[in-house]
């Protein structure tokens, strides 16, 4: 490895499309993109709800390095012994104390140290802890280890991300959005050398809105009624960045959006 690590960042994984298109295509997608580490959301991969303990396994058996999430994560109770037991499946840190799981780790390839850290916001979101403090605390901990550190934040209020991605400027290599299941165009290196994106968008169903079917949802909108959502499944976009970081200083050095189709 030179003295830069490529990290390619994928959106919530949304429904057996997401998974799909996943399976598929990651392989293909590391090897165009030159990517070193990859890192996958997957709050959604269990039918919209989720995850599970096989996914997981198969996620990491397709080259997947470590797994984020956010206030999906909970839907399937079998996933709260792994969560427990896996080094690299993330639940967002700041939850209270005493869930399952924890929000960060180190996976370390080629002697390169990444750390991956997974933070949940606060606005139209449960009231958990604060992501400010207790991202600071966890990225200047991590930093003793490595420089290269990447922040899903997984969050739906873009003034809280842009002011997460400022206040960690400088000490984190990257902070990119999840959640909204829908890209944002505003990726751009932060004054101090951080890596921004408000959200990096899904890897589910393009025929959909955010990855359900379209017709329940329009239909729930125009009656107000609480319908039950079902994820769609056509073929799915896959959505994400490219981080090229410099492993002596930690800093971003580009920031590529990826958007591409899936043929399955
Ligand atoms: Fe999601
Ligand atoms: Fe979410």
């Amino acid at each position: 490895m030179s003295n830069t690590v490529r990290v390619l960042v994928l959106g919530d994984v949304v429904g057996q499309s997401g998974c799909r298109a996943i399976f598929a295509h990651l392989q293909g997608l590391k090897k165009s993109k030159k990517a070193n580490v990859i890192i996958v959301n997957g709050e959604n991969a269990s039918d919209g709800r989720g995850i599970t303990p096989e996914l997981c396994d198969m996620f990491f058996s397709n080259g997947v390095n470590a797994i984020t999430s956010g206030n999906h994560i909970w839907q399937q109770t079998s996933i709260h012994s792994y969560l427990d037991n896996s080094m690299y499946l993330l639940r967002p840190e700041n939850y209270p104390l005493g869930v399952p799981g924890k929000g960060s780790c180190i996976v370390e390839i080629d002697n390169v140290k990444i750390g991956i850290v997974n933070l949940e916001g606060r606005v139209f979101m449960s009231s958990i802890r604060c992501p400010f403090l207790i991202g600071k605390e966890i990225c200047q901990r991590l930093r003793k280890q490595t420089k290269v550190l990447i922040v899903d934040f997984h969050a739906e209020w873009p003034e809280e991300k842009e002011a997460l991605g400022l206040y960690l400027d400088g000490s984190i290599s990257a902070l990119v959005g999840t959640h909204t299941h829908v890209q944002t165009a505003d990726e751009r290196i932060l004054p101090g050398g951080t890596g921004y994106i408000t959200d990096i968008g899904m890897t589910g169903p393009s025929e959909s809105i955010i990855g359900m079917r379209k017709d329940i949802v329009i239909r729930k909108n125009l009656t107000q009624m609480p319908l039950k959502m079902e994820v769609e499944d056509s073929p799915a976009d896959i959505m994400g960045v490219l981080l090229e970081i410099d492993i002596d200083t930690g800093k971003t050095l580009s920031i590529e959006r990826i958007f591409e189709k899936s043929k399955v």
